[in-house]
């Protein structure tokens, strides 16, 4: 039994998964709540919470999983990338726990994590496919071969999915974070209402920067009673737009390197519209899009642990560069 813990953003988790890939417990604790008056994810307000959160989320867990910390025999963590300050309170907690017991632990890369959660059972995908990660700070393609790694093919140049839906989201007046409200808000809209760009850069690389300046001028000019009106039209074709791009993207990546499945994961892979343009492919379930723990112990799955007690030192990493 694998405990795995996440800590990387502003969502505490925790997780027993086994080594064939059966979720037996999965718990995560927003913060979003504590962030939304702010607009974004406040590092320090983060950090703090997940201090308060991680022990409460483990005992949830154990008493999910109907399993005592003698069951766990390793530990996995999330140590990069993401917010320092929050990678560090959950470091810092597998370490204890591993140590106590003298468990190896996994490190585990975040974005690795996102793919793993493809790996659970009931329907694991197995290797090779093409693999769309769009969450709310990546946007990447993934050449991926083996169930341990990946190779990259294609990034944003600016913002994340994920990031230009929750501006998209921002500048009209649905809250943080925004992707799934934007989400139920076009639902009520016409997505041809407006004629948003679609950014075609070089090879298969994304940029978001220029269609959430287009809705910047397009809210812009519109009195407030003119805005509430047109909310639904205006977040139908945003949406609209960053969809048509990830799609268009993907699919002749996919052509280009002979891929013969496309997968997406991601926060940006619970939304509808996405996953409807993409039902071919192989869709995260909805409950491990967003950040979790089951996704990171199924990546430990496939990477080696550190014995005991050789990961004391072990530090954790903001960015991958
Ligand atoms: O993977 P995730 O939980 O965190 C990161 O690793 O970044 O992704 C969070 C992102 C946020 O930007 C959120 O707005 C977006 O996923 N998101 C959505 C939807 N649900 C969450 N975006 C579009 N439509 C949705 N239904
Ligand atoms: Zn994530």
């Amino acid at each position: 039994m694998i405990l795995g813990l996440e800590t990387s953003c502003d969502e505490t988790g925790a997780a027993l998964v086994t080594q064939d890939g059966e979720v037996h417990a999965n718990v995560v604790a927003s913060q979003a709540d504590l962030h939304a008056r702010y607009g974004g994810v406040v590092p320090e307000v983060a950090s703090r919470r997940h201090l308060e959160l991680a022990a409460p989320v483990l005992s949830a867990t154990l008493e999910q999983g109907g399993a005592t910390l003698d069951d766990v025999d390793a530990v996995a963590v999330t140590h990069g990338p993401g917010l320092i300050g929050a990678l560090l309170v959950g470091l810092s907690a597998a370490k204890a726990l591993a140590w106590s017991r003298q468990l190896p632990l996994h490190p585990v890369d975040h974005l690795h994590g996102h793919v793993a959660s493809l790996y659970l059972q009931p329907e694991p995908l197995e290797p090779p496919f093409l693999c769309l990660l769009a969450s709310g700070g990546h946007t990447l393609l993934l050449d991926v071969r083996t169930h341990a790694g990946y190779d990259i093919v294609g990034t944003t140049l600016d913002d994340a999915a994920g990031e230009a839906f929750d501006k998209g989201a921002r500048l009209l007046g649905l809250g943080y974070p925004g992707g799934a409200a934007l989400d139920r808000a076009a639902s009520e809209g016409d997505p041809s209402a407006y004629d948003f760009p679609v950014a075609r850069v070089p090879g298969f690389d994304f940029s978001f920067s220029g269609l959430k300046t287009a809705l910047l001028y397009a809210v812009r000019d519109l009195p407030a009673d003119e805005l509430e009106r047109r909310r639904g039209d205006l977040a139908a074709s945003y949406q609209r737009a960053i969809v048509r791009a990830l799609v268009e993207r993907t699919r002749a990546a996919a052509e280009d390197l002979r891929a013969k499945r496309i997968a997406v994961v991601g926060g940006v892979a619970a939304n509808s519209e996405l996953r409807s343009a993409l039902a071919d492919a192989a869709l995260a379930p909805l409950a491990l899009c967003t950040d979790n723990a089951a996704m990171i112990a199924s990546a430990a799955r496939f990477t080696h642990a550190i014995p005991f007690p050789e990961y004391l030192a072990l530090d954790a990493y903001a960015s991958a560069a």
